[in-house]
């Protein structure tokens, strides 16, 4: 197993007094892409978002190549190389796409990058470079959750979190997206971590998966053994 880039010590986070997470302890190994599943409500979102620095963890630890990044401004994240695509986009709507693309590279000085960045987005996602001129907003579902993975993208990152890309997606744009993924790590030399629900067709591209459930996790290790429906159920 190759080297850490991200490591979650015994991390609580949640609203108010409620705990939504209790004691996460998670490894994202450099190369990696890591499946978290759980079902709706299971702390998935607040995971991510605390390791994100978008809520600050109750207790814990985010370390991240090596450094203590805990509840860190999620501005810096970015500008340090992890990028978060939110559950339901994040996109700016009354922008063109072209725009959109060029604030996920906001971070990023180095032109010629970004400009290698942009082919990069564009010829994973050729819809892209079609309607670079269209306002988002007027882009489908499964065109906006592109659009999103390609900011992520723009600044170039080491590390990608992606939370629920293939929710409401028609089945055929599901395995899109979920295609994209695998070709994100080869193109960006990038360590994911995806959240879903979507089993059938996130296993296939998941190295290592976890399983979360009332905020803890309940299954840990290789994707294959999630394939037999009744192993899910177990752990769901
Ligand atoms: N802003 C909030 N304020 C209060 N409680 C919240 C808030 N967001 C989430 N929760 C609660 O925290 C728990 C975990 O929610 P979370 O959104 O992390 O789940 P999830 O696994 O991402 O679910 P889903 O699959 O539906 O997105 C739930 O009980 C939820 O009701
Ligand atoms: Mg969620």
């Amino acid at each position: 197993m190759s080297e850490p880039i991200l490591q979650v010590r015994g991390l609580v986070a949640g609203y108010g007094k409620k705990k939504a997470v209790h004691g996460i302890e998670l490894t994202l190994h450099k190369g990696e892409t890591l499946l978290i599943l759980g079902h709706n409500g299971a702390g998935k979102t607040t995971l991510m978002q605390s390791i994100f620095g978008l809520i600050p963890p109750m207790a814990g630890q985010v370390r991240y190549e090596g450094r203590d990044i805990t509840g860190r401004n999620p501005a810096l994240n970015v500008a340090d190389g992890i990028a978060f695509v939110p559950q339901g986009h994040g996109i700016f709507a009354s922008l063109t796409v072209r725009d959109n693309l060029e604030l996920g590279a906001f971070v990023e000085g180095d032109r010629a990058k970004v400009a290698r960045h942009l082919d990069d987005v564009f010829s994973m996602f050729p819809i892209l470079k079609e309607r670079e001129n269209q306002i988002a907003g007027t882009f489908s579902g499964g065109q906006k959750q592109m659009l999103a993975i390609g900011m992520a993208l723009m600044h170039g990152p080491r590390v990608l979190i992606l939370d629920e890309p293939s929710i409401g997606l028609a089945p055929n744009l599901v395995d899109r997206v979920m295609k994209s993924v695998a070709e994100i790590k080869t193109r960006f030399d990038a360590s994911i971590i995806i959240v879903e629900q979507n089993v059938k067709y996130s296993l296939p591209v998941a190295d290592r998966a976890v399983v979360l459930k009332t905020g803890g996790i309940v299954y840990e290790g290789a994707p294959a053994p999630l394939m037999d429906h009744k192993k899910l159920i177990e752990f769901f």
